[in-house]
């Protein structure tokens, strides 16, 4: 079985991050270089949940690059509706194809899907859990309009909890020296445990605050994200959540010049249009940096220049994962593998809860 996947962005080296960031930058500047790399390629994107950004930059970034795409965006007009397992899925793209891009709502579905694949798996976002590639953007934008990713004062703002790119964009950046964590939400939807566990076994410091003004005005970065309604039990609880945190150029006036605004996307109305037009409004610029990212990650993945820093030896232990949103209660078949994670304490190989 292949092994050189995108599970989780942490799995690779700092020095790997750089030569991605490096290539991305040439790549922007110099995309006719590059039209004729992947050709004879192929690319299926698996989305087992809605996506505009992931999907389609990670299709634009192959159809630049000269390969082809193949795939699905709603797995009810894939043989998933029949009742297929990922499993089998994965056995059969993974004939076709030479890389696929897996989004899914359950936890860990990306790190269950390498275990059966002949092919890399990139994980394009695994329930409420991670998404590396959106962290490989992120970075890039930073690394390109703050030139360092070192000593920064970074905000976290809205729905630490279940937003997956928030976990993975933390575990990346607590890599980096002198880095501060603002982690604005609200006390129902602080980040998970494992989380805190990366920040406090890291260099840097971090705190939690409940308003953006407490801290807008020693950010340099502030990482606005929605409250994901779809990771919610009801419609009553995410309606207690959502709205709380606005941003708006009121705010904003207490802030750096040179702060660099971030958001995933999309945005619901946890950031005012009128933002828009500030140029510290990164937003915009981010999601198209997030294709010339893709097309990095394509093309170093597909030329096996990515190497996992510490394979994980999997634990299996008689034991079910305790998140209900694990892959492994939807996918029953899976193996019920452990690991030990930066704590020292027994986690899901899949979806990092601890057991
Ligand atoms: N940022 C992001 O993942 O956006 P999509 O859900 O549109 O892919």
């Amino acid at each position: 079985m292949y092994s050189g996947h995108m599970i989780d962005f942490n799995d690779y080296t700092v020095e790997d991050w750089t030569g991605l960031i490096k290539l991305a930058s040439d790549i922007r500047l110099n995309q006719r270089d590059y039209i004729h790399r992947c050709e004879g390629r192929i690319m299926a994107t698996l989305f087992y949940e809605p996506s505009t950004r992931t999907q389609m930059s990670f299709q634009a970034a192959m159809l630049r690059l000269g390969g082809q795409i193949i795939g699905f965006d709603n797995p009810v007009n894939s043989s998933v509706s029949k009742g297929e397992t990922l499993h089998d899925t994965i056995k059969i793209v993974s004939g076709y194809s030479d890389v696929i891009v897996m989004r899914h709502p359950n936890e860990g579905a990306a790190k269950a899907a390498s275990i059966y694949s002949q092919c890399p798996i990139v994980n394009a976002g695994d329930g409420g859990h991670l998404h590396p590639t959106q962290t490989l953007t992120d970075i890039f934008t930073l690394s390109d309009f703050k030139h360092r990713l070192t000593d920064l004062n970074i905000g976290f703002c809205g729905d630490l909890k279940n937003g997956r790119t928030v976990h993975s964009l933390i575990k990346a950046m607590s890599r980096f020296h002198g880095n501060k964590f603002f982690l604005i939400s609200t006390p129902e939807l602080t980040v998970p445990e494992y989380i805190k566990d990366v920040l406090e076994l890291s260099a840097c410091t971090f705190c939690e605050v409940n308003s953006i003004d407490e801290c807008i005005d020693e950010l340099d970065v502030l990482y606005m994200t929605r409250i994901q309604r779809e990771r919610f039990a009801s419609a009553e609880e995410y309606e207690k959540q959502s709205g709380v945190f606005i941003l708006n150029t009121e705010k904003l006036k207490k802030a750096k010049d040179d702060l660099s605004i971030l958001h995933p996307l999309p945005r619901v109305d946890e950031i005012e249009i009128a933002v828009d037009g500030d140029s510290r409004a990164l937003y915009f610029k981010q999601a198209e940096y997030g294709m010339y990212a893709r097309m990095a990650l394509i093309l170093k993945i597909l030329n096996s220049e990515l190497t996992i820093e510490k394979p994980v030896i999997p634990v299996l232990l008689d034991h079910f994962c305790g998140n209900p949103r694990c892959i492994t209660h939807s996918e029953k078949y899976l193996p019920h593998n452990f690991k030990t994670d930066v704590a020292g304490k027994t986690a899901c190989l899949y979806c990092d809860e601890k057991l």
